[in-house]
């Protein structure tokens, strides 16, 4: 990172207070030492998002999210590092530095625009070249062929780009785009010898909205059997997939009216439906549903019946995606079409009045599941009834309404003929693990890290003397997890460079937000700790002493094998390291 944009940051940092920032979005209420409220990035209804004016940080024990000033404002904004950076800047009157040439120079938000500019652009390109150019004839036989008509062709401004090269290139260089706007937009590619080329050529073009109608990307898809069936645009700066529903845009106010969206996977199962009255709906682009995705619903209805694939929908992680939507306070029901037969199809032949029946006998999200684990293991099965209560118990425990969840107990009870009692002592254990993935894509299954080194973590964090001691002390691999050890070794990093590590530092230079949630959960573990000097001596014991049972447990499986196969040799050299390894002391 550029040294002068480094200052900036700090001087962003110690000039605001985390206090008052996030105060600008959400009403925080005093608590002790620190500030709480219902968290702005998961549903909830009692406060566990709490802001620590002492650390400059925030962090949810909901949800697990946590970060420092500009991490808040980037998530609650939706921005970029930049954009995000500029608006702190500009309250904290800092100057931004210049970077040349760079996308940056100025203010951030102006390059998203001339995104969103470029896209509409090329969407009214596309739509303009379907409807009016003799070029496209194939095009609208195309489409005519699969059903739609001239209404959804203009409201979703369907188009089409012609097998040439660069002709869209051309077109939009001749109102000015350069090739940099161009190619970050993904509307052309550099070719392998030189110079750029279309990205799409000979498809049929569908634009993909956002919420607020803006072009943000696009698909398209080609006319015959070839590959790949659909060209989409890469992730830019206006189009984080995963982030977007199809259609969403024209479907809010039938959501709200009805109280409920239908979720489907492609453009053809959107516009069909759509087409004959069903208007209610958005679609996923064949990517499992996301956080953000669901949260963008939950600004409409709190109600979705989703339509799935009956090849997938047996699988065991598409199953445990859906209690993220529990998770997330969405009331979910699941539909499920013929094998092979997809919502477009299946209004194209059945009518939208069969469409609607189907919709309406949508299982919840509970029976669901329960019936497609009974089709697959066998409750007779000790170990397979096992598996089924490990599936379902996680479902069980999201549910709010204790009412709804004692029911459900009592069902699965029933299908499983297991007293309830000993249900309820199994759930009693299940522990939900909200550790985000990457871009809140998934819920991860984590590693359990180990008491003494997520203490040893978070002391060395806010201290930096405690922080050279451990670097002593310690070595990295003396720390189990993996994730800790990324957070301890750019703690030590910064400590080589003469600066004081702290929490939001730490979090920024890591710049990742299942790390992120490790340093607050490590921050918050340690933050009652008085003696803080006998608590990392502990600690650090306490680590080494496991490191050694684990080497032993090791050597002795080594010096077993060794005996099994006869080898005296290897025999002995186990035995001495084992010895050398009994004389240690610390
Ligand atoms: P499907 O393969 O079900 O396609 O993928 P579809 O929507 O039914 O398309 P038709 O009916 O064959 O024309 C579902 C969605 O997954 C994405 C697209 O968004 C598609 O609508 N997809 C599929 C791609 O992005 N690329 C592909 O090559 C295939
Ligand atoms: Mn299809």
């Amino acid at each position: 990172m550029a040294a002068d944009l480094e200052k900036t940051i700090e001087e962003v940092q110690s000039k605001l207070d985390i206090v008052e920032v996030i105060a600008g979005y959400i009403p925080l209420k005093k608590m002790g030492a620190n500030f709480k409220a219902c968290c702005p990035f998961h549903h909830e209804k009692t406060p566990s998002f709490v802001v620590s004016p002492t650390k400059q940080i925030y962090h949810c024990f909901g949800c697990g999210v946590g970060g420092d000033k500009i991490t808040f404002v980037m998530k609650h904004e939706r921005l970029e590092f930049m954009e995000a950076l500029k608006i702190l800047a500009d309250k904290a009157n800092v100057q931004l530095p210049q970077i040349k040439g760079g996308r940056y120079s100025g203010s951030g938000r102006s390059f998203s625009s001339v995104l969103y500019r470029v896209n509409e652009v090329a969407a009214n390109y596309y739509n303009a070249l379907l409807i009016g150019s003799a070029k496209s004839k194939d095009a609208r036989k195309y489409l005519a062929g699969r059903s739609l008509n001239a209404d959804v062709v203009t409201k979703f401004k369907l188009g089409y780009s012609s097998p040439a090269w660069d002709d869209f290139m051309r077109f939009s260089k001749e109102k000015g785009y350069s090739t940099e706007v161009l190619e970050k937009a993904g509307l052309i590619i550099p070719g392998r010898e030189k110079g750029f080329y279309d990205r799409f050529r000979n498809r049929v073009i569908f634009p993909i909205f956002d919420v607020r109608s803006k072009a943000v990307g696009f698909g398209g898809r080609v006319m015959d059997e070839s590959m790949p069936k659909y060209m989409n645009s890469p992730e830019t700066d206006v189009y984080v997939k995963g982030r977007h529903l199809y259609g969403l845009n024209f479907a809010i106010e039938d959501i709200k009216q009805k109280d409920y969206v239908i979720i489907v996977e492609g453009y053809f199962d959107l516009i069909v439906p759509y087409q004959n009255g069903v208007k209610n709906i958005a679609a996923t682009l064949g990517t499992a549903l996301t956080v953000e995705q669901i949260r963008l619903i939950r600004r409409f209805t709190s109600n979705a019946v989703i339509i799935f694939d009956a090849d997938e929908a047996g699988e065991a992680a598409s199953l445990r995606g859906l209690d993220l939507l529990i998770s997330e306070g969405l009331n979910v029901k699941i539909a499920r079409l013929p094998k092979g037969i997809d919502p477009d199809t299946y209004v194209r032949t059945e009518g939208v009045d069969a469409f609607l029946k189907l919709l309406g006998q949508a299982d919840n999200l509970f029976d669901y599941k329960l019936r497609l684990l009974l089709e697959k293991f066998n409750p007779a099965e000790p170990t397979e009834k096992a598996k089924i209560t490990s599936e379902m118990l996680p479902t069980i425990k999201r549910v709010e309404n204790a009412v709804l969840r004692s029911d459900y107990l009592k069902k699965l009870s029933e299908a499983l003929f297991i007293n309830e009692e000993a249900l309820l002592e199994e759930l009693s254990k299940v522990k939900i693990d909200y550790t985000y993935l990457g871009g809140n894509r998934v819920f991860k299954e984590r590693v359990a890290i180990k008491p003494a080194e997520k203490i040893v973590a978070g002391l060395m964090i806010e201290d930096p003397d405690i922080a050279a001691e451990v670097k002593r002390q310690l070595e990295l691999k003396d720390f189990e997890s993996e994730d800790l050890r990324t957070i301890v070794k750019t703690t030590f990093a910064m400590l080589d460079e003469g600066k004081n590590p702290t929490a939001a530092k730490i979090i920024h230079q890591l710049n990742d937000d299942n790390l992120s949630h490790i340093v607050c959960e490590a921050l918050t573990e340690t933050e009652n700790h008085v003696d803080r000097e006998k608590s990392l001596r502990d600690c650090i014991v306490r680590m080494k002493s496991d490191n050694l049972k684990s080497k032993r447990e090791e050597l002795t499986s080594q010096m077993k094998e060794a005996e099994t196969r006869g080898d005296e040799a290897k025999l002995m050299k186990l035995v001495n390291e084992m010895n050398n390894l009994r004389s240690v002391k610390f």
